[in-house]
């Protein structure tokens, strides 16, 4: 059976903690989209590991795929393998032959087409991860992308590296003025220093018999009956059909994503659990409209300082501090709706405790009409004005005893809270997470046991 974990919010809703724990009961990992631009933090026995292209299961043994859906930087990969393997561990990492690669001037790309939109008044910066993202699926979709299997052939990644590098080249230096010759970039856009860099990383690739046909393995490993969880990167809110465009990472996070990017059957997909994972209140790092964000006083300003500071809301990838807003329910109805949850998880209720106030945004009002799922247009998104209730605030208590007892020990307001996000999604509460560690969740429900 199949388990899909998918962000329902901007992308920073704890996915790693839950992808941790349910992988532990999973005999395959995949991650099906993204890249290195995603971070998971990953709390085991009080070693804390950060990872941004590694699936998670990885600190616990589980085999982990990095799916066709996939961009693959391969100096990360190894550099996360190698630090898991100083630090005594020993992942055991597949990837698909049909994933494309970062390269070096992917990288380039990503950073001048942010600086060049930053300084055109008519340009929407993204505030990408700088990860080259964008770039390598602009390559993928216009067909001349270099994928995990052609670094396999020194041929094949000679004529491919030949077509996209002067092609990219042309871009940097005809539309963005870049003056590659002699400056920091000349290595990124030098072919034959691609070819041995690259070439000698896909002898590397063989040596470790990892390359994958995605599609093919899984199938196999589902036939024979394994339990394989898809870990969704970023969320739902960001996915570049979905989300709010152009704010938007470039692949698709929401459960759909997890057939497409592995070649695993949409009914084997959609036979199995699909999880949405929710932070109790909003967080963001990038640009782009947050109708509920707390910025409108000293006050608010605070009391976001005060969420912040206590959820450690820094990027895991980018350290940058991220923007706090109060839960907003338009946004969970769409993720629920889009993937299709059978449940949800609920992170970061102990970060809620305490506060003076607790809201959650219900609907907003627009042009004077009541709307309940998010607008199509990043215009009319950002002029939403968030209609709250007030919900009853809780305390401070011993999250990790809650934890050990059990749902019921929640506080009631808390338990309130929880139950009316659930239904408002349509979903059943499978777990409320009460602090960073794997310990400190409470699990209603095992998906994998459904
Ligand atoms: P990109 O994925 O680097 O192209 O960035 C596009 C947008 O997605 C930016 O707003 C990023 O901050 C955001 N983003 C990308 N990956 C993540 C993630 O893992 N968590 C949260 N936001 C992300």
């Amino acid at each position: 059976m199949t388990v899909t974990i998918v962000g329902s919010q901007l992308g920073d809703e704890g996915k790693g903690a839950l992808v941790d724990r349910w992988g532990g009961d999973a005999d395959v990992v995949v991650r099906y989209q993204g890249g290195d631009n995603a971070g998971h933090t990953v709390v085991e026995g009080g070693e804390e590991y950060k990872l941004s292209l590694v699936p998670s299961g990885a600190v616990r043994g589980t085999i982990g795929v990095l799916g066709n859906g996939c961009v693959v930087n391969p100096r990360t990969l190894f550099e996360e393998i190698d630090g898991l393997r100083d630090r005594g561990l020993d992942p055991d990492v597949r990837v698909a032959r049909r994933a494309h690669v970062i390269l070096p001037y992917h990288r380039v790309l990503d950073g001048i087409e942010e600086a060049g939109k930053a300084e055109d008044e008519s340009g929407v910066e993204v505030g990408t991860t700088g990860r080259g993202i964008g770039p390598t699926y602009e390559d993928k979709a216009g067909r001349r992308g270099i994928r995990i299997g052609d670094l396999l052939d020194p041929a094949v990644l000679r004529e491919r590296l030949e077509y996209v590098v002067d092609h990219q080249r042309t871009i940097a230096e005809e539309v963005y003025g870049l003056d590659i010759e002699g400056s920091e970039h000349a290595a990124a856009f030098d072919v034959d220093a691609l070819h041995e860099e690259f070439a000698a990383i896909g002898e590397r690739l063989v040596e470790d018999e990892m390359t994958v046909n995605c599609s093919d393995f899984l199938y196999h490993r589902n036939e024979a009956g394994d339990r394989i969880l898809f870990e969704g990167a970023q969320g739902t809110s960001i996915d570049i059909d979905h989300g709010n465009y152009p704010f938007v990472t470039s692949s698709n996070p929401t459960a759909g994503g997890a057939a497409v990017g592995s070649g695993v059957g949409v009914t084997t997909v959609g036979g199995g659990e699909v999880v949405g994972i929710v932070k109790a209140y909003l967080s963001r790092v990038g640009s782009g409209p947050l109708p509920t964000e707390l910025d409108g006083d000293a006050d608010e300003e605070a009391l976001a300082d005060e969420i912040r500071e206590k959820g450690g809301e820094f990027g895991t990838v980018t350290g940058r501090p991220r923007r706090i807003g109060w839960l907003d329910l338009p946004m969970l109805r769409h993720a629920s709706r889009v993937s299709g949850f059978t449940g949800v998880a609920i992170n970061h209720v102990d970060v809620l405790a305490g506060l003076p106030e607790l809201r959650v945004c219900v609907g907003y009002e627009l042009d004077g009409e009541r709307i309940e799922t998010v607008p199509t247009t990043t215009d009319r998104w950002e002029r939403c004005e968030p209609i709250y209730r007030e919900f009853d605030t809780w305390s401070e208590v011993d999250w990790t005893a809650v934890a050990e007892s059990g749902y019921d020990a929640l506080p009631t307001a808390t338990r309130e809270y929880l139950e009316f996000v659930a239904d408002e999604m349509d979903a059943t509460v499978y777990a409320v997470g009460v602090g960073p560690d794997r310990e400190e969740t409470v699990e209603v429900v095992n998906p994998f046991d459904e």
